[in-house]
């Protein structure tokens, strides 16, 4: 019989632990034996592997409806280093355990593909608030992220317009628009900034004047993505400039906690399902996904390299409606 381990690595995500469920159990399902690996390539290189019993399985339900990931996840940079990864399959070796499913973002599968060299058959899930993987039109965690988005947006829009403010909100998604993109649709942000559609600060500030002038707004909210401006001096610079009251939030780690919501849920056990029938099949070194709304797989390097596709149309459509 098969032993497979799962492990979640880099960023938490909500949904991932939808994801480990449905790995553990399909695992069951098709007469495999599965183990859990604590804290991400860090707790493999240190030996936090655990066999999960039937009897287990009650308490690991439990997880069904927690955001986060209950088998912890970590970021270990030294995973690049061959004699660390080294350690990693030694311990995999160990226990005689011939299969790893990771889940997490790019850096994560680069982890994972190495490990195939050495190998260690691996699939990888895409697991990141930030939906910066190219071989899934959704990443695990996204939507999730996406509505703790939305509803801050909409709080921070009841104080400004309470105060006649212009309010500059900073988001994640590392070098990827999609969780402004969509959220500036979802609540009429005034004014955008994304890695897809940068906006100078002259720019900023033209299109805040605009936006009072204008359309007479009296909430102005200035959405970026982060790693573009340090938005305490953007809000300071706009007030400066064109004389309107601003102030600035980091939405921070608020936006990678909370209960998933269901799609992330449905999505993530979808895939960890796929991942073991993978497996099952005798394939691997693969990287999970769905596209149109279908399971796909890609090799795990080439899902690496793979682009997102363009978001223009997308922002043309925040463009047009706001
Ligand atoms: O990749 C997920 C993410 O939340 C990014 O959006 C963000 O840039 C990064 O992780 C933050 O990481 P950390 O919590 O390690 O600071």
């Amino acid at each position: 019989m098969k032993k497979v381990a799962i492990l979640t690595s880099g960023g938490d995500a909500p949904g991932m632990n939808n994801a480990v469920i449905a790995v553990i159990n399909s695992a069951f399902s098709n007469d495999m034996i599965p183990y859990v690996v604590y804290g991400g390539f860090k707790g493999l290189v240190e030996g936090e592997i655990k066999k999960v019993e039937p009897s287990d399985l009650k308490a690991i339900k439990q997880n069904i409806s927690r955001g986060g990931t209950f088998i912890y996840s970590a970021r270990l940079p030294e995973f690049k280093e061959e004699k660390v990864r080294e350690i990693a399959v030694k311990n995999l070796k160990e226990k005689e355990i011939e299969a790893l499913v990771v889940i997490g973002g790019d850096g994560s599968y680069m982890g994972a593909a190495k490990l195939t060299k050495m190998g260690i058959k691996t699939i990888g899930l895409p697991g990141t608030i930030d939906n910066d993987i190219a071989s899934s039109d959704y990443t695990i965690g996204y939507f999730t992220a996406l509505q703790s988005i939305t509803n801050a947006i909409e709080q921070i829009r009841d104080t400004a317009e309470s105060h006649n403010r212009c309010i500059v909100v900073e988001v994640m998604g590392r070098y990827c628009g999609d969780l402004a993109i969509n959220a500036a649709i979802a609540t009429g942000v005034e004014v955008l900034s994304v890695p897809e559609k940068y906006l100078e600060e002259e720019e900023i500030i033209s299109q805040v004047k605009l936006r009072r002038e204008k359309h007479n707004d009296r909430s102005i909210i200035v959405l970026v993505t982060e790693h573009q401006y340090d938005v305490a001096k953007l809000a300071k610079k706009i007030e400066a400039t064109t004389g309107i009251e601003s102030r600035s939030s980091v939405l921070g780690h608020l936006q990678r906690g909370g209960v998933p919501v269901s799609m992330d849920r449905v999505y993530a056990s979808r895939m960890g399902n796929y991942a073991i029938k993978l497996l099952k099949e005798g394939k691997y070194s693969l990287a999970v996904g769905i596209i149109k709304e279908k399971l796909v797989s890609f090799d795990i390097l080439k899902a690496v390299e793979m682009k997102n596709p363009s978001r223009e149309g997308l922002i043309q459509i925040y463009k047009e409606s706001k």
